[in-house]
């Protein structure tokens, strides 16, 4: 019943009378992505009228959000959305097969009970995920659809309350207005400046390349490569379909000019390192195939304390995308925004001190999931890319040592500890599943003792002083690479 460039087609309700004709709504959302589109559906189930504007309705042809983990389709299931992840030729991941240089180990997510069903995510190709969620929006009838592109946000200049937006549909200027408006317009967010204190920031991009009928050494597993290169993640997105992303960081010397730039570091550095059965198909993708890449970027979130606006999905946060947890975050925010603005707690979304005191409950609660996959997506980065260049900040006493030595010790003491079989929790962490964050903390520091125990082994008895200070050295890297991810969720 809804339809998109404004074309009136009769309406139900005197609230869609009011979408169409006077563009006003009770939420106005900008962005019909992962966020937008699942929050513009459960909204409107709660009875509240909902615009949702959209820059172009065609399916997206991206390489971000591929894979989804058991906690975002829990999500998904939650919401009713569950029927958007079929009919896409979607694939199901049952873990991640992750290989240290060359030593692979298969890591399952963890059953709830010894009895329930092993949790499983799935990879799809995102704009046909995107267009599911967006027919699932426009079937909802509080739901109205709008294809135009919002240009800015009109304020009440005494109050400097969002009272909604201005955009251009098919070049003529066009006004919308409502209760609340959502900024849910991606990762290069147009509208977070003025109202975000934190700018995103990246330290490496991921280059990614599809691969044709790419054969895999354990299919239904997403494949992480680590050791010789910057991470590398393969999963198939289709029956003939395999993304693979490959992680470089700002002035890496094999993507160097002289060294051939970007295709130089594909063939030479990237080529060697993945397993035997799946270069073929690499080697073909790197002739033919477009190659493409987008920022991996770090953003905090932060409470929102405007009147009438809320900044959500990656317009709010992000996390490297080494975890694939960008959606599982999103997902779950709107599972928590049903119950906080939900009609009973907040009758009217005009009442903002009431919408206000919800988002900071929101800002809050959210953490115990998103914190989880926030420092982790971040600290396995920073082990894992093994350049201390990478780490937030390097305090002086590092200077004394070699902190990508001891990057190196924490890797092999955190494959060691996957390899003897104790990847079961930080699984369920990875796949959104396990929402504690004191869990994460006691792996974190677990796999760092075990890492100093490997350091000790590998020193004879009589060296027992210079192996405590490398000890010392190689623990005060690991508090370095997790303690700022920690604080600004503490913090921020
Ligand atoms: C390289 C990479 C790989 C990733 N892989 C994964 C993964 O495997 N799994 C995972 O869970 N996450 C992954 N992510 C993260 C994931 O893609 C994001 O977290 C997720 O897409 C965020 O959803 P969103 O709704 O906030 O933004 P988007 O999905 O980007 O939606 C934003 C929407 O806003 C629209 N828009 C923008 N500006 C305007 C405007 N002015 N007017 C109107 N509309 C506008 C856009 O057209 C778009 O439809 C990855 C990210 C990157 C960078
Ligand atoms: C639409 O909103 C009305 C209230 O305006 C509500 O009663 C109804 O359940 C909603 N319909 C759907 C399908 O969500």
């Amino acid at each position: 019943m809804s339809s998109v460039n404004g074309h009136v087609t009769g309406f139900s309700d005197a609230a869609e009378r009011r979408r169409r004709l006077h563009h006003e709504a009770d939420v106005l959302i900008i962005g019909a992505g992962i966020l937008g589109c699942a929050l513009a559906v459960t909204l409107s189930k709660q009875g509240r009228s909902v615009l949702l504007l959209e820059n172009s309705l065609k399916e997206p042809d991206r390489i971000v959000g591929e894979l989804m983990q058991p906690g975002g389709a829990q999500a998904l299931e939650q919401l009713g959305l569950r029927d958007c992840l079929e009919d896409i030729d979607s694939i199901r991941v049952h873990g991640y097969r992750v290989s240290y240089h060359g030593n692979p180990v298969n890591l399952e997510y963890p059953k709830d009970t010894p009895s329930s069903p092993r949790p499983e995510g799935r990879s799809f190709h995102h704009g046909r995920f995107v267009m599911k969620l967006r027919q699932a929006a426009l079937a909802c009838p509080n739901v109205t659809v709008v294809e135009t592109k919002v240009t800015d946000l009109v304020t009440c200049s005494h109050t400097s309350q969002v009272l909604g937006v201005e955009c251009v549909t098919k070049d003529s200027r066009d006004c919308y207005f409502a209760h609340l408006t959502v900024v849910s317009d991606g990762c290069h967010s147009k509208f977070r400046k003025a109202y975000h204190p934190y700018i995103p920031k990246a330290r490496s991009k991921f280059w990614g390349l599809e691969m044709r009928d790419a054969k895999l050494p354990s299919p239904g597993y997403g494949h992480v490569i680590v050791g010789d290169v910057p991470p590398i993640l393969i999963y198939q997105i289709g029956t003939h379909e395999t993304r693979i992303l490959m992680d470089i960081p700002e002035g890496l010397p094999s993507a160097s000019v002289q060294n051939g730039g970007v295709k130089g570091h594909l063939r030479n550095a990237v080529l060697p390192s993945l397993p035997e059965c799946t270069r073929p198909a690499f080697l073909d993708a790197l002739e033919n195939s477009p190659l493409r890449s987008m920022p991996n970027s770090f953003l905090p979130s932060s409470r929102n304390k405007t009147r009438g606006l809320m900044i959500l999905g990656d317009a709010l946060n992000m996390r490297h995308p080494l975890t694939g947890g960008g959606m599982t975050v999103a997902l779950n925010d709107v599972v928590l925004l049903r119950e906080l603005l939900s009609p009973e707690k907040v009758p009217n979304l005009a009442d903002t001190s009431k919408v206000l005191n919800q988002l900071s409950n929101f800002h809050w609660r959210r953490k115990n999931f998103s914190s989880v996959i926030n420092i982790l997506a971040q600290a396995l980065y920073s082990l894992f890319a093994a350049d201390g260049k990478t780490l937030i900040s390097i305090p002086p006493i590092t200077k004394l040592t070699k902190i990508d030595d001891n990057l190196r010790a924490l890797q092999r003491g955190c494959f060691r500890y996957f390899q003897i079989g104790m990847a079961g929790e930080p699984m369920g962490l990875l796949g959104g599943l396990l929402q504690q964050p004191f869990v994460l903390f006691r792996h974190f520091f677990t796999v760092a003792f075990l890492s100093l125990w490997v350091v000790l082994k590998e020193w004879p008895i009589y060296l027992a002083p210079v192996a405590i200070l490398r000890c010392i050295m190689v623990f005060w890297t690991a508090c370095v690479v997790i303690f700022p991810y920690m604080l600004w969720e503490v913090w921020c």
